[in-house]
């Protein structure tokens, strides 16, 4: 008798710790991101173009914590050195796509979907405001001159290793200069 209760309280206190070690587990965990759903008519319809540029650039963060647009993107004119070019230039996407499609894509509802940004885009989802803002920015975006900042980056590449260069150059001029005064006094001691 003695036994079976000493028996029925290990199981207990067992029973107890995997409930713990299960409440740990998925307490710790991060709460499940809820699925993206597509905006309504009258979302989409009040999105907010400068939000849109905000959140496009990064100025202002995604609700659900994913990588600003413009890690990836360039639109028309954007920053000093232009978006990402991992993903192409969004300028004129609202006069080749339709807006159902680019909804589709933003919110991994639709058949036209973007394979890299699928799987960020799922785990973090752009909420329905954030949609409508991104679209309206970039249906404001349309016929604006695409600028290519890609020369620029180039110029202050090639500009930065000729400024390595000569700082090189003036750290080892010097150098260069007291072994081969060394050298030479070396020299002149011994002829004379
Ligand atoms: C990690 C990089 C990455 C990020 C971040 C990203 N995209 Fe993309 N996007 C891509 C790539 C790459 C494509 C091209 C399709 C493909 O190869 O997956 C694309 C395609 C698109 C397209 C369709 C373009 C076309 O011509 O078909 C749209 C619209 C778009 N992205 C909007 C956005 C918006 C809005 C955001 C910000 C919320 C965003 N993307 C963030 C990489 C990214």
């Amino acid at each position: 008798m003695k036994n079976q209760n000493s028996s029925k309280h290990k199981m207990r206190t067992s029973l107890l710790w995997v409930a713990l070690f299960a409440f740990f587990i998925f307490g710790c965990s991060s709460a499940p991101v809820e699925k993206a759903q597509l905006p309504s008519a009258d979302e989409i319809a009040n999105g907010n173009v400068e939000n849109g540029l905000k959140l496009f650039m990064g100025n202002v963060h995604l609700e659900n914590g994913g990588p600003p647009c413009m890690g990836c993107h360039s639109v028309a004119d954007n920053g000093i050195l232009g978006g990402g070019a991992l993903g192409p230039n969004l300028t004129n996407i609202t006069a080749e796509k339709s807006e159902a499609e680019i909804l589709g894509l933003l919110s991994n509802t639709g058949s036209f979907i973007s394979p890299v940004m699928l799987p960020i885009y799922t785990d973090h989802p752009l909420t329905t405001q954030e949609q409508s803002d991104l679209l309206a920015f970039m249906k404001s975006s349309a016929g604006q001159p695409e600028t290519d900042k890609e020369w620029l980056v180039i110029v202050i590449s090639i500009l930065g290793t000729v400024g390595v260069a000569i700082a090189f150059g003036i750290i080892y001029r010097d150098r260069l200069r007291n072994v081969r005064r060394a050298m030479v006094r070396k020299a002149e001691k011994e002829l004379l």
